[in-house]
């Protein structure tokens, strides 16, 4: 932080420089805070309410008192900058700091250098993007800053002392600063900022002006509201801000006009495809825009309290287990995660449409649908699970406008990295913390022996970076580990590669790729351990019935067996046998499993489960099953700390690099609740024979925070699981389903 401000004088106390005022003195950010306007009414009301400690209806006598140490911030309407500028310079001694939150910097800095010849160093431009439709002094806010950008332009001329005076007194009002070239604020402005605003106004005012305009308003719902609420600003500042930016205004508002031309030939010519491409790209951006949103709240919460409401729905949440509990009854999980990311991918390479039903509406899943949407597919809904995809064939992707981010998914990274890589254009895959923190260099490594241009961060974890337009070319690659999410990745690279592509894997691992390039009419030839296709075919849209995820359901499974007394069906789950493995391994610790109605659905084995309760034995786990139940280990740990006797895994290093360390994840969370479970480097051994209450910490992995609310069955008291925000990456609904089952277990905000 900045040296102490001594006094800090604002001048123009509207809500902008009346709430920082207010924040300075509340905060104690300086010595004491003056405040200037020519409105002898907004003084009085200021010392009022104490928003300054003294007021100046004169900025001369005010602006004569300065001295080094202090800060001028000019907060009056952008076109009235100059004028204060030009009774400043004359008075101001060198050291005392200058700056103004003015929405547009270009016409600021020409009035600075008009006024002093060259920018001097005291001065340092800035924009706080904090604002409401209130305004005045009234409206003074100390909390407006909290979490909201201010963006500061310094100049090549900028006093390095004064810069950092000035962002310190921002930061201590709780914004977060950052800092950006004058010409490049001023665009960005404009396309965020003014031209919505100027939307906004017209919009009101060509509906106002309509001749039936009472019957138009009356029946206006929410989507009006919202959309031109920003109508309802302060007229002259937005008159100024829009003189003042004039240029930039100009530029995108010409962009904007084309685009509304375009627009409106489609409609006249009814072509559905334009619309559906604008509608779909636009609400992709939407809701990544929003996303980006949501992360920036949830990291400012680390280092800022905020009230309730602006939590929102950002807010991190725990779950809370009540003892006892026994299962009962049908229940049909969400569909299967694996499937549902190929789906998305297949479908919007293949020619034609793609129709799914099943789909898996959680974060991953749809991660994926709006990295695509993103690159230029159509992709209508999900609506119930149902999604439709209008597929653009092998070559028809198109740049995405910025980086695709993937949040929480290792599927979508990994598998996304080998089907860009023979892409023509550049593309940038970014992920959460968590994602950020998972191995790459699987993946990459492959990728560059195809030919292809792929960087990640030095220690080989996210975000990568795929130079697109390079030629690539097959190669017959023995994978490392037994890993379908790398295996599947070199396979659609193949579909990009010249000539042929072999993967052998050292265990089975999922297939879903594989039976879902034969359901498009892709040939891939299989044999054993092998898997290859060729480059040159191409893939046809198809329907997909996606199974419930058997990943899902194994925390039923595992929790009907640990509850006496429990009996329950889950319906149409997918046992595809290289998913099967918690059904082989609780069979194998003595639980009752029955698969009943067995059919094939979209190329996919699908079954009912039956599970009742039955006591369980503690087992050494084969390693042949580690790869068939690899992302079910956390719930089959539960079982085995409810099981009569020892457990042990081995061979299950991977384990260690899925969305958390799920082996140390589950062993702390386990002795937390008393049972004897010692990690080691490629498994665990549990001792069985029943679990306390307490506190559990999930990481936010959502696998470890369901398999602990399933431990809430058979512990002796309440299990408290932190961060729990990441089960909607899989489980949307978990809550409800589990407790119309028979489980106890609620969602609260995480407090402490
Ligand atoms: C997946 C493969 C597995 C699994 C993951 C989904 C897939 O990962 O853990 O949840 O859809 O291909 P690995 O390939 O890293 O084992």
């Amino acid at each position: 932080m900045a040296e102490p401000i001594n006094r800090l004088l604002v001048i123009g106390l509207g809500l902008i420089g009346g709430s920082l005022a207010l924040a300075a003195r509340n905060r104690g950010l300086c010595r004491e805070v003056w405040g200037a306007s020519r409105s002898q009414l907004t003084l009085d009301k200021a010392l009022d309410k104490g928003v300054v400690d003294r007021c100046f209806s004169s900025l001369e006598e005010a602006a004569r008192r300065l001295d080094a140490g202090d800060l001028a911030l000019i907060c009056v309407p952008t076109l009235t900058v100059p004028a204060v500028l030009e009774i400043l310079q004359p008075l101001l001694s060198a050291e005392v700091t200058v700056s103004d939150a003015a929405s547009a910097k270009g016409s600021v800095v020409e009035a600075v250098q008009a006024c002093y010849g060259a920018a001097p160093p005291q001065f340092v431009p800035g924009h706080p993007i904090a604002g409401s439709e209130r305004s005045g002094i009234d409206a003074a806010d100390a909390g407006l800053y909290d979490n909201h950008w201010v963006i500061l332009t310094p100049l090549p001329e900028t006093g390095t002392d004064h810069l950092a005076r000035v962002r310190g007194l921002w930061q201590g009002a709780g914004a977060e600063v950052a800092e950006m070239p004058v010409a490049e604020h001023d665009e960005v402005l404009a396309a965020t900022s003014h031209l919505p605003h100027l939307l906004a106004f017209l919009l009101v005012d060509t509906l106002a002006g309509m001749r039936e305009k009472e019957e138009i308003f009356r029946y206006a719902a929410g989507g009006f509201r919202d959309f031109t609420r920003i109508a309802a600003s302060d007229p002259v500042m937005w008159r100024d801000i829009i003189l003042a930016n004039k240029n930039a205004i100009l530029d995108v508002l010409e962009q904007f006009s084309a685009d509304l031309d375009t627009l409106k030939q489609s409609i006249t010519a009814e072509n559905s495809d334009n619309l559906m491409d604008v509608f779909t790209r636009a609400r992709e951006a939407r809701n990544r825009f929003g996303a980006q949103l949501e992360q920036r709240i949830s990291t400012s919460q680390q280092q800022c309290p905020m009230s309730e409401q602006q939590l929102g729905e950002s807010e991190t949440i725990c779950y809370e287990t009540s003892p006892g509990g026994v299962l009962q009854g049908e229940a049909r999980v969400p569909g299967d995660k694996s499937i549902s990311h190929r789906s998305i991918m297949l479908g919007s390479i293949a020619e034609g449409v793609t129709r799914v039903t099943g789909f898996l509406e959680g974060e991953d899943s749809l991660a994926t649908l709006r990295a695509f949407r993103a690159m230029g597919v159509t992709i209508e809904g999900p609506n119930n699970g149902e999604v439709v995809i209008h597929g653009v064939g092998l070559h028809g992707l198109q740049p995405p406008p910025g980086p695709l981010y993937l949040g929480n998914s290792g599927t979508s990274m990994r598998l996304l990295a080998g089907l860009l890589a023979g892409q023509s254009f550049d593309v940038e895959l970014r992920g959460d913390e968590s994602l950020s923190r998972r191995p790459m260099n699987r993946v990459v490594m492959p990728l560059r022996e195809m030919g292809a241009i792929v960087e990640a961060r030095e220690d080989g974890l996210p975000p990568l970076r795929i130079q697109g337009g390079q030629p690539l070319k097959g190669i017959d690659y023995t994978l490392p580990m037994a890993s379908a999410q790398v295996k599947s990745c070199v396979l659609l690279a193949g579909l990009y590669a010249a000539g042929e592509t072999v993967t052998t894997e050292p265990a089975p691992t999922r297939d879903h790729t594989e039976r879902m390039l034969q359901g498009f009419g892709y040939t891939v030839d299989r044999q054993g351990a092998m898997a290859s296709l060729q480059d040159g075919g191409v893939l046809k849209g198809a329907e997909i019935d996606i199974p419930a995820d058997i990943s899902s359901a194994a925390f039923f499974m595992v929790g009907a067996s640990i509850s006496p007394g429990s009996d329950i069906i889950l319906k149409h789950v997918g046992v595809n046998p290289t998913r099967a493995g918690v059904i082989n391994i609780l069979q194998m610790m003595g639980a009752d499993i029955e698969v009943l109605s067995q059919a094939e659905s979209g190329g996919e084995p699908v079954a009912d489960i039956r599970v009742r309760y039955a006591p369980l034995k503690g087992i050494a786990i084969p390693e042949s099953q580690v790869p068939l139940a690899i992302d079910e280990f956390p719930a089959l740990f539960v079982a085995a700390a409810c099981a009569e006797g020892n457990t042990v895994l081995t061979g299950a290093e991977e384990l260690r690099v899925k969305e958390s360390d799920r082996i140390q994840a589950m062993a702390d969370g386990l002795q937390a609740l008393g049972v004897d479970a010692s990690p080691r480097a490629d498994g665990i051994e549990i001792t069985g024979g029943g679990l306390s209450g307490g506190e559990v910490d999930s990481l936010g992995d959502h696998r470890i925070a369901m398999a602990f609310a399933v431990a809430g069955l058979r512990a002796g008291g309440s299990i408290r699981i932190k961060n729990c925000n990441n089960v909607a990456t899989s489980f949307p609904g978990f809550i409800e389903l589990a407790n119309s089952l028979g489980m106890k277990v609620s969602s609260m905000p995480q407090r402490g």
